[in-house]
Formats: C-alpha cells, structure tokens, sequence
C-alpha cells in the first residue's frame, strides 16, 4: 500500500539516483561500488587484524604498543601506501601505589582493604599477559591522601548535588570522600563537580544496575564480572597537558606542574576507579536518608543511603608523570587531480587494556578499508582528492595524539582538509550511530542507503537506522568523546563520527578482549565489514565526487533548531536574539543558492569531462571546504580558548555531551546563578560573536565580499 512517506521515500530515492547519475563519472561510481561488493571484503582478514592487535595489553607509551604501531606500519605498507611514523614526547601518567581502605565505626573490626585486582578467570587465555595490565587508576589523578566518612553522590552531575542540598546534606562539611557511579556523565567532569562541590577525594564504581546484568558475567555473558573496573582519564582539556595549543615535539616549551593545575583541566582531588563488588561494600557502609528511586540500585542491591558516613575510607594514590614518546601512524594515497585536498579516516590505537572494541575495531576495519582501496588501485582507480589514514596514539589520556598532530600542523590542514572521518570504536553490537556536523548528513545517509545491514540482509543499514525513529538521528560533535574534537573544535573542519552498537558493558576494562569481542561484539565480524563499507564508501564520494557532497541546507535548519531552544532559556531577560535568527536566515539563503550554483555548473557540463569547468569547480569546492571554517573564531570560547568553534564545544559539566552555541550556554548558565544586567549583557555579547560566526560562514559560501 502507498501512504504519503512511502511515496516521498520513493521520491527521495529516485532523486538520490539521478544525482548519482550526474554527480560523479561513471567509472569513479562503479569503483565505489566494487569497493563494498562482497568481492572485495574480508570478516578473515579483519578478524585477524583484531586477533593480532590485541594479543597483549598496550596502553600509550607501552612497549606493546609501539609493537602495536609496527604492525599498523608494515600492514599499510604491504599495500603499497607510502606510510610514516608521527612521534610526540607527550606528559602521560602512571599508577604508582594505591590503596583503599574502609572502617565502619561504631564496629571495632579491622578496617576492610580493598585487593582492587581485576580477576583472571578459569580458562582465560590471556591469562599470562594478564599482569601487563596496568593497575586500575585515573589518568592524570591527582597524586596523594583522601581520609573521610563517604557520602553517596549518584552520577556526580551537578544536579545531584544540588538534591544532596536540597536534602538538607552539606557535603563539605567534615571532609567527605564522594562515592559516585560511572554512567551519565564523563568521569573527569564526575571529578571536577566534586572537587567543585567541597569533597576532598572521589570513589567512583560500576553499577551492576549499569553494567552488571544480572547473575551472570563475562565469559558467560557480555556484562561486567564483578571484579571488572572502568579505567580512564579524569583530565579536562584535549592533548597534552603541558603543551596547550602547541606540538609537543622533543624539546618544546612546557608548562611546569605549577602551570598545569592553574590552567585548571588536571584534577586538584584524589579519586580512584573501583569494581561493581567494592562499590556495594562501600554502600553497605553508608547509612542516613534514603536515595531517591533514580538514586538506588538494581535488582538484589542493597538500599542505596546518602550518608555522609558512618563508614571511612582511605583513598590513596600516587601516580608518576613521564614524558612518554607516543606514534601516529599516517598513510597516504595521493590524489590524482586535486593532491593538495585531504580527506582524512582517523582512529586510535592505544587502548587501557587489551582494546578489542575500544578501539581496535576501530584499526581492523581502518587497516580493511585501506586494503581495500589498495586493491582499487590495483584496478586503476585514481582518487581525485587525496586520502590520509591516521592511526592515533594516547587518545585515552586525552585526545593526545589527534590533539597534537593537529596542532603542529594547523596551517596546513586548516588550509587543505574537505572533512574528517573517525571511526573509534567500530563495533560494540548491533545498531548503526552516526555523528556528523551536519553539512555532511545527506551523505551520511546516502551511504547508509548503498550498505546492507550486518544483521538483516534483506534491508540496509539506513532502513534499520531508521527503524524506531522515521528519520535518522544523527549526533553532533561538540562532546570531547574522541579524535574528532581538534579537527572540529579547533580549527574546523566538517567531521562524522561512526559505530555500531554504542555502549557495552565491559568498557575500558581487563575484560574488553578478542574473546568478548567473538562472543558478544560481533561473533561473524560482518558489522566489522559494514563499518569497514560505510566509512570506505563515505571517504570515496568526498575524495572522488568533483563537487563536495555537502548540503549546508541542513546547516541551516540545525541552527533554527539549536535556536529555537534558546528562546525558552532566555525568555523575558531583554535579549534580543534577533542577530542570530537573521545570520541563521542568511546562511540559508547562501545554502540554497550555493547548492543552485552546483546544479547549473552539473547541467552545464552535461555528460562529458568538466575539465573546462575545473577552475570553477574548484573554487566553489573552496568555499564548500572553507564555510565550516568559518565557524571558529581566534579567541576562542571565554575561559576556555582552545575552543575556537562557536557552534559546538563540550557541554560545561560533562565533557561527553555536545553543546549548540556553547559561549552562550556557559553566558547563560551564569546570569541565571547571578542574574544581574552585566551578566545578561555578557549573554548578548556571546549572541553576537555567534552571529557573526555564521555570517563569516554565509558569505564565504556566496563567494562574494562585501
Ligand atoms: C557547609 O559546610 C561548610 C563547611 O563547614 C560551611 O562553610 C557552609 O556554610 C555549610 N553550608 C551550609 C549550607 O550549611
Ligand atoms: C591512609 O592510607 C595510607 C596508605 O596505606 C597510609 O599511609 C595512611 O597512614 C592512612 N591514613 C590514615 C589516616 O589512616
Ligand atoms: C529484516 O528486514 C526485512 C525487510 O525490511 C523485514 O521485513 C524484517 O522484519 C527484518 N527482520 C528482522 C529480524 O528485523
Ligand atoms: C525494529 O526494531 C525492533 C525493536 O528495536 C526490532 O524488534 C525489529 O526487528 C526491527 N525491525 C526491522 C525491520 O529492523
Ligand atoms: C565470516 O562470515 C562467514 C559468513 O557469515 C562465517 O561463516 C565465518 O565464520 C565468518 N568468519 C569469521 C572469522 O568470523
């Protein structure tokens, strides 16, 4: 039966077809479509890939890791792709000593002291490389003693907080240690609303409710066996600490101790990580008022208390700072025509533990869509553009590696890159998500129309994308979670960010291994093959199509919305957000005219070669490349300069979510707690900058100056 949206869907398709037709040479198409054919992929190949990356543990600046980086060298090299090594001598930390302990007065027992050892279990086959595994920690902890009773903060957000207020409990008074779960927000800000709140040291533990299942665990199930711990980074800022917003390269300036703590993204508190067991220890330990439902526990939990106390602990660390020599790795196939334009496929290699989902999946299918390419080449396949792999080091202390390579060659990319596509985690289930900035959601969804799903073959993955919803949802990147953020927070450049299945249960833990991978992640390694299909397919179009395959249209209607929620947050406080719906309205304009300007210059050259066109082609590709440029600004975000993208940054409290008009949020966020006329006009004046942002953006979309 017909009904409106399959007739539009229908629409939608035969309009996708003929701008297939007219967009790209027919040869460059059917190369595209030789590259995710089953002729050309390999689950084998892939599987083995993972197999071999993740035989040892290879945390940043390891042994094992530079072990880690050969490999990707000499696999990228056996398929002819000129390949070299991109090292930074970067501050990274390491667990030195750490305990905890727990009394529980008025008992007179011994204090509990907690082993915090992830357990080997029967029948492990990494058994014996099992104690390469660093000792749980934080990264970038701050090194020393936290004594107090413990008080129950539940996700550490600021909002919970705020409740512990309302419930008349004063945590710091009496120096309290706070005792939060991992989940809904990331854990260096979990740290940073602590200290922010008056505590003077953070537990924080793996809910079962959140990742245990129930009475079953890995290697049974996929969950978090008891033991298991989140390990992580509690650092704020993006890239090496002691070297923010320059490379660091082997005898650079950098910033003392001293420096660092004032530039305020390492933590001033002690915390730790602990296991799912420990933490229902500790909870047991807590008495006063009852946590409200969204505070307790799952099933079998004990009643979740607030305290502070009765119970003590003792949380004790000592970590050691090095400077630790990371790698790239960066491959390059050359463009054929447009050599000096990049399209760049990035994601990491370091990982916590043994990174089979996080982010080794990530390398295998990396390492499969540049074999596959190599073989497209070996059938004479050109790319117009060129394509750069990056293999990125110390991403899990901060974006290290990414943050750093950016850094030093911020000139030359910010000049040259058409898009940045990373993929971090591959697979960790079932389930397509996809993250983009948004001038690159047609696209997206394009390729999710050419690719089938892993999981049902008679549909694609755009028709299981969209499922339970009607129309994709496609994330933004404002969060810090990955290697995106140098290239779109500081320097703008268009971006996706790509996965299958989201979160799992044994994230940055001992347990995040081939064996889980096989069992739980991807038993056939045939979504390792989509991911491998999708991010290739997508890295062709913009390195093959002669015009860029970005429809600022979607831009636009972005920003109406992100606007539209301004309204209510500003509403009766004299601002006038007139500025920025007339920009939004211009950049609209300028998107439909520059998409105009495509279709003539399509028509115009019919069937046959564009090269009399080149020079106009190439120049409309500019301003294409260049209007997400736009959106940054030289001074960056207030307090927070490294951000120079006025549309999305990290969301103040948690690093993990991603914020529209972030300098406005942060204006905001403060006249509502101070609500003064100087506040509010600080509100204006971020209102301003945005506009004009988008204004910059609207005209070099036009071509025209003023
Ligand atoms: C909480 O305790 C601190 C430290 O004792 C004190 O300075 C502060 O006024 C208290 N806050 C409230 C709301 O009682
Ligand atoms: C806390 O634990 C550390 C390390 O075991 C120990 O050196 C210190 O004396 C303890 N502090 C207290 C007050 O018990
Ligand atoms: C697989 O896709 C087909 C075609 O869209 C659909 O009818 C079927 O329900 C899907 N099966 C599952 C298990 O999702
Ligand atoms: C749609 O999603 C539901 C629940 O997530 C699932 O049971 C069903 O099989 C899906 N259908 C298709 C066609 O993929
Ligand atoms: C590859 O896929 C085939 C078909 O789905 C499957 O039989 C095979 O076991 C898979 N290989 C690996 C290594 O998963």
């Amino acid at each position: 039966m017909f009904n409106l949206t399959s007739i539009s869907s229908l629409i939608a398709i035969i309009a996708t077809s003929i701008y297939f037709l007219s967009s790209s040479l027919p040869h460059k198409s059917s190369y595209h479509s030789l590259f995710i054919s089953t002729s050309l992929s390999s689950n084998e190949s892939i599987s083995n890939h993972l197999y071999s990356l993740t035989l040892r543990p290879h945390i940043a600046g390891s042994e094992a890791n530079a072990e880690a980086a050969k490999y990707v060298l000499s696999t990228l090299t056996s398929y002819n792709i000129p390949s070299h090594t991109a090292p930074y001598y970067t501050a990274l930390t390491y667990p030195v000593s750490r305990s905890l302990t727990l009394k529980t007065p008025p008992t007179p027992d011994p204090p509990i002291e907690f082993n915090l050892q992830q357990e080997v279990y029967e029948g492990d086959p990494y058994a014996d490389v099992a104690n390469l595994v660093q000792p749980t920690f934080h990264a970038y902890a701050k090194s020393g003693t936290a004594v107090g009773p413990v008080v129950y903060v539940n996700y550490g957000r600021v909002e919970d907080y705020e409740t512990l207020k309302e419930m008349g409990v004063n945590v710091s008074e009496g120096g309290n240690v706070a005792l939060a779960r991992y989940g809904k927000i990331y854990r260096g800000d979990i740290v940073e609303n602590a200290y922010a709140a008056g505590v003077i040291g953070v537990v924080i533990f793996t809910d079962r409710k959140d990742y245990g299942g129930t009475d079953k665990w890995f290697p049974d199930e996929k969950w978090m066996p008891p033991s298991g711990v989140q390990v992580g980074t509690v650092y704020n800022g993006a890239g090496d600490p002691t070297t923010p917003g320059w490379a660091s390269t082997e005898e650079c300036e950098r910033l003392s101790d001293d420096e660092v703590e004032k530039a305020g993204d390492v933590p001033l508190i002690p915390s730790l990580p602990i296991s799912w067991a420990d933490g229902d220890v500790i909870i047991r330990s807590i008495d006063g008022q009852v946590g409200n439902d969204d505070w307790q526990g799952g099933k079998d939990a004990p009643v979740y208390r607030v305290g502070p106390g009765p119970g003590i602990v003792n949380l004790t660390y000592q970590g050691k700072q090095v400077i630790s020599t990371i790698e790239n790795v960066i491959g390059i196939i050359e463009g054929a025509e447009e050599p000096d334009r990049y399209v760049i496929l990035g994601n990491h290699r370091d990982a916590w533990t043994f990174g089979a989902v996080d982010p080794n999946s990530g390398t295998a299918c990396l390492l499969e869509v540049a074999e596959r390419m190599s073989k497209l080449q070996k059938k004479g396949w050109k790319p117009r553009r060129t394509i750069i792999f990056c293999n990125w080091d110390a991403e899990e202390y901060g974006l290290v590696g990414s943050t750093e390579w950016v850094e030093e060659n911020r000139q030359m990319l910010a000049s040259r890159v058409v898009a940045y596509l990373n993929v971090d985690i591959a697979v960790a289930g079932a389930g397509f998500e996809a993250s983009a900035t948004p001038q690159l959601d047609e696209l997206l969804i394009q390729a999710a129309k050419q690719v089938l799903d892993p999981d049902n073959s008679s549909q694609t993955i755009y028709d299981s994308w969209i499922n339970s919803t009607k129309n994709p949802i496609i994330g933004r990147l404002g969060g810090g979670g990955s290697d995106y953020a140098a290239f779109v927070q500081h320097i703008g450049v268009p971006a996706a960010d790509i996965t299958f299945g989201g979160g799992y249960p044994v994230y940055h833990s001992m347990y995040d291994d081939f064996i889980w991978m096989k069992k739980f992640g991807d038993p056939m390694f045939q979504r390792h093959v989509a991911v491998t299909s999708i991010w290739g397919l997508v890295a062709l179009k913009l390195a093959d199509e002669d015009i860029l395959p970005f429809n600022y249209l979607s831009y636009a209607v972005e920003l109406q919305k992100s606007a539209e929620d301004l309204k209510g947050e500003v509403l009766n406080r004299g601002v006038n957000l007139v500025p920025l719906l007339k920009s939004i309205n211009e950049l609209e304009k300028a998107a439909v005219k520059i998409n105009d300007e495509r279709k003539a210059l399509e028509g115009s050259r019919g069937w046959t070669s564009m090269s009399k066109n080149d020079k106009k082609v190439r120049e409309l590709n500019d301003r294409l490349m260049m209007a997400e440029r736009a959106f940054t600004d030289r001074e960056g975000l207030p307090g927070r300069s490294w951000y120079k993208h006025l549309i999305y940054a990290p969301s103040k409290h948690n690093d993990y979510g991603s914020k529209s008009f972030p300098g406005i949020d942060d204006a905001v966020e403060k006249a509502k707690s101070l609500n003064t006329a100087d506040s509010w006009h600080s509100v204006q004046h971020e209102i301003w900058r945005v506009s004009r942002v988008i204004t910059q953006a609207s005209l070099c979309l036009k071509g025209e100056l003023t």
